[in-house]
């Protein structure tokens, strides 16, 4: 099965040097750079587009790991394959269109991934399973960084390694918002193997918070 990854998140970054701060994330032993889309539609903030994918493709090795809150995000799938993205999550709750928009992000050569809000359950997405590489489920309401973990959620990362397992499928479990070291070992426990974590890396040294949160996984 997966081995555990930790997506440091660049919503908590200085945006005035992503460069660097993807470099120091690369170098702390970040597997995924989890990067947030937000249109300020879907979700009421607005961060930044595939312009942003493209100017930090070049800083990173690691898989960029875009997370799209945005409306009709099956419209984006071409400018972020071409910015360098290599894996795109989209919302179940942003289009009427989930099938066809996960195919469209394979058709890409691109990881597919669909998300689902709090309020969303897991059987929502039971029917596109098979047609995505992961499943992110949101511990936080999306649209910033910094909010308080929503335990409940993980009733549906359970829910979602057990149908994994029963279907013989190997699609990988991330989870994303209020991710800390305590709440870190809780989502662990339920399934999930890949952990965003945004204001707990960047609230200090870097790399010392992603050395403590790999030792709560070991
Ligand atoms: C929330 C974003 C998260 C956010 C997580 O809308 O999807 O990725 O950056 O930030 P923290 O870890 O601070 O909750
Ligand atoms: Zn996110």
């Amino acid at each position: 099965s997966n081995t555990l990854k930790i997506a440091p998140s660049i919503l908590s970054a200085d945006f005035g040097n992503f460069e660097r701060d993807v470099k120091r994330l690369e170098a702390a032993g970040a597997d995924y750079i989890h990067v947030d889309i937000m249109d300020g539609h879907f979700v009421e903030n607005i961060s930044f587009g595939a312009d942003v994918v493209k100017a930090i493709r070049p800083a990173t090795k690691c898989l960029l790991d875009c997370h799209l809150m945005v409306e009709n995000p099956e419209k984006y799938v071409s400018a972020f394959a071409q910015a360098g993205a290599d894996s795109l999550s989209i919302h179940v709750e942003a289009t009427s269109h989930i099938h066809g928009a996960l195919q469209k992000i394979r058709a890409a050569g691109l990881r597919s991934s669909v998300v689902i809000n709090p309020g969303t359950d897991v059987s929502s997405i039971k029917h596109v399973l098979g047609l995505v590489d992961m499943v992110l489920v949101m511990t936080v309401n999306p649209g910033f960084g910094g909010q308080k973990f929503l335990p409940e959620c993980l009733e549906k990362v359970r829910e979602l390694a057990e149908i994994r397992e029963f279907r013989g499928l190997d699609f990988e479990i991330e989870v994303d918002g209020g991710v800390d070291d305590e709440t870190i070992v809780a989502c662990r426990a339920a399934g999930a193997d890949v952990f965003v974590a945004g204001s707990y890396v960047f609230n200090g040294d870097v790399a010392e918070n992603i050395a403590t949160l790999r030792e709560k996984l070991a």
